[in-house]
């Protein structure tokens, strides 16, 4: 049930805490991810594998694009991405050892089981490993190891909790993977322990709630917004923008920041929002010069901060703080203000909030 929620939407953010929680719940152990979570022999596979394949759609697939930032630089392990509808009908180049992995929140979306199927019938492939939220799903059944998100059913058709429970699990493959390359080191032990912060740290996040409502009366009347982020926070705008559109039914449009100038920046002016997604990482000094090219032309800004980043409200500007945190871990913690910019937009715009137009929950038919 809703509970004293109005829609399962904003039940199914509310819970992000409790249910990443229930997701690392016995798969940390001491400084490191354990390597054999994702079923048996798992442990000695993880050394094995030399490449990963990551296959999914819509919402998963921006988990798997955050994955791919965190597997290269962190485990060394090069990693490729793809929407499943295209991933099954072509024929690409399986290096050998390659890690299948599928992320589906349903286990039964008929691309990517038709991708992991297309990935087991012609070779080269090490074993296929399914990240998923339903147990018994087909897409579990039918593939080699597993490793369950623990988000509980989720009813709203956007897709909120079954995210950042991803996020979580494609971290710990990460740490998983690396440790199976290089033992115990001192950056496994600092995210193992911000891990154990994360539930905590995700309740302060969704704290920012009422101030996200009182901002979403600037956006009902807008019929384009634009998402920015650099580096693994680029598929967070990514998320933000395919969030706005489902509920809110806003044309919406993720950038990498540094492509602005290579065509999309011929779209601001003052009737353009402009979200950005700005914790302090390496990129920050880098995505703030972009922020100020849309500022020239007129573009009204709305910067998801990092409590230390110089970037000062003004006129034009909106700036609303976040704690600060680990920069590996900041996508996890930025994709709850955008979550919660759409649906406050959507209930603002009158829309089905839980059951947006044209959509169906699982999308079991190509
Ligand atoms: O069940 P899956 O994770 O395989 O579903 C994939 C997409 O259909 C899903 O994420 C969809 O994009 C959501 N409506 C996004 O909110």
């Amino acid at each position: 049930s809703r509970g004293n929620y109005r829609h399962f939407m904003l039940k199914e953010i509310h819970e992000q805490s409790e249910v990443i929680a229930k997701t690392l719940e016995g798969r940390l152990g001491d400084g490191h991810v354990m390597t054999n979570i994702f079923g048996s022999g798992s442990d000695a596979l993880m050394s094995d594998v030399r490449h990963i394949q990551i296959v999914a759609c819509g919402t998963s697939y921006h988990a798997g694009m955050v994955a791919r930032y965190w597997i290269e630089k962190m485990a060394g392990v090069p990693t490729q991405v793809e929407v499943a509808s295209e991933y099954r009908y072509r024929d690409g180049v399986v290096p050998d050892n390659t890690l299948f992995v599928t992320l589906s929140q349903s286990g039964e979306t008929a691309d990517t089981l038709a991708a992991l199927r297309h990935a087991q019938s012609h070779g080269g492939y090490l074993a296929s490993l399914a990240i998923c939220n339903v147990p018994g799903s087909s897409m579990v059944r039918e593939s080699d190891l597993s490793l369950m998100t623990h988000a509980g059913p989720e009813i709203g058709v956007a897709s909120t909790k079954a995210f950042t429970t991803q996020l979580v699990s494609l971290l710990m493959l990460t740490l998983a993977l690396r440790y199976a390359r290089s033992g115990d080191d001192a950056l496994q032990a600092r995210l193992v322990g911000a891990l154990r912060q994360l539930p905590q740290l995700i309740n302060q996040g969704l704290a920012l709630d009422g101030d996200i409502e009182r901002l979403s009366s600037a956006f009902a009347e807008k019929h384009h917004a634009l998402f920015l982020g650099r580096g693994p926070m680029f598929p967070i705008a990514l998320e933000g923008a395919l969030k706005l559109k489902e509920i809110s039914y806003i044309h919406a449009e993720a950038y990498p920041a540094g492509e602005l100038k290579h065509g999309p920046l011929a779209l601001v002016d003052s009737d353009m929002p402009v979200i950005a997604v700005a914790p302090n990482d390496e990129l920050v000094e880098k995505l703030k010069s972009n922020l100020q090219e849309v500022r020239a032309r007129g573009g009204e800004l709305f910067v998801f901060a990092g409590e230390n980043v110089s970037i000062s409200e003004g006129d034009g500007v909106h700036v609303l703080r976040l704690p600060e945190v680990d920069e590996v871990i900041a996508p996890l913690l930025f994709t709850l203000p955008l979550q919660l910019l759409a649906y406050h937009v959507a209930v603002l715009k009158g829309t089905d909030v839980d059951q947006p137009r044209n959509l169906a929950k699982s999308v079991t038919v190509e």
